[in-house]
């Protein structure tokens, strides 16, 4: 069932690093992106992959990891993700805010395809632009980078509870265990005109 997958298409920020991730796979996650809406049909998105050791090395040292775990500073070693899908806006396409509305249907597209394949992902958006896109060598300025899909085997436990008293911030407890506040229905479903 598809809300099934949905619920399991958590943003990951544990993996087994010991798995694989074929290439071909990521490639043909991005040719399913070419079937998704786009506002004006402009498509003005554009993808990097990799699963390069050396280069996923330089990738994650410009990345930010969980805002809300001030003790934690992302994945260790054995834990960090295998693969990335870069998404940047191509701006000789695109620069309307629209695009940025493509840019949620790519990434909840590649969270359901990486959930249904037993991979998961995080996307990142706090991103040293600058300092990557010199080791991705973009060098066109047309071109930008607008997030980063961290990519692997999901090695945690996510568990969604309802949001209480406001509180939004995703939490741990001692055995690791991630907590991710979602709002109630009723809170959500402003009105039901039936
Ligand atoms: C647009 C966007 C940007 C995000 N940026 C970051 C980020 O920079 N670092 C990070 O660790 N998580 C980031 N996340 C992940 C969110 O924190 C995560 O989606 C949220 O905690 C809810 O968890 P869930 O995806 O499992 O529902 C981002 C998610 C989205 C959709």
């Amino acid at each position: 069932m598809l809300k099934t997958l949905i619920k399991k298409a958590r943003c990951y920020r544990k993996f087994d690093e010991s798995v694989f991730i074929d290439i071909e796979f990521l490639k043909d996650i991005v040719d399913s992106l070419r079937f998704t809406s786009s506002a004006r049909n402009a498509q003005p998105l554009k993808y990097i992959i990799s699963t390069n050791k050396e280069m996923n090395k330089k990738i994650f040292s410009t990345l930010k990891w969980a805002g809300y775990l001030k003790d934690w500073d992302g994945p260790s070693a054995g834990q960090r993700p295998t693969a990335y899908i870069i998404i940047l806006r191509d701006r000789n396409i695109s620069t309307e805010d629209f695009s940025l509305i493509d840019t949620g249907i790519a990434i909840q597209t590649v969270m359901l395809r990486l959930a249904e394949e037993g991979f998961g992902g995080c996307t990142i958006a706090a991103i040293d632009k600058e300092r990557l896109r010199k080791i991705l060598s973009i060098t066109d300025d047309t071109k930008e980078i607008l997030c980063v899909l961290a990519i692997g085997k999901p090695n945690e436990n996510i568990i969604l509870t309802e949001m209480k008293n406001g509180d939004i911030k995703y939490y741990r407890d001692e055995k690791e265990n991630h907590y991710v506040p979602k709002r109630p229905l009723n809170e959500i479903l402003y009105k039901v005109i039936d």
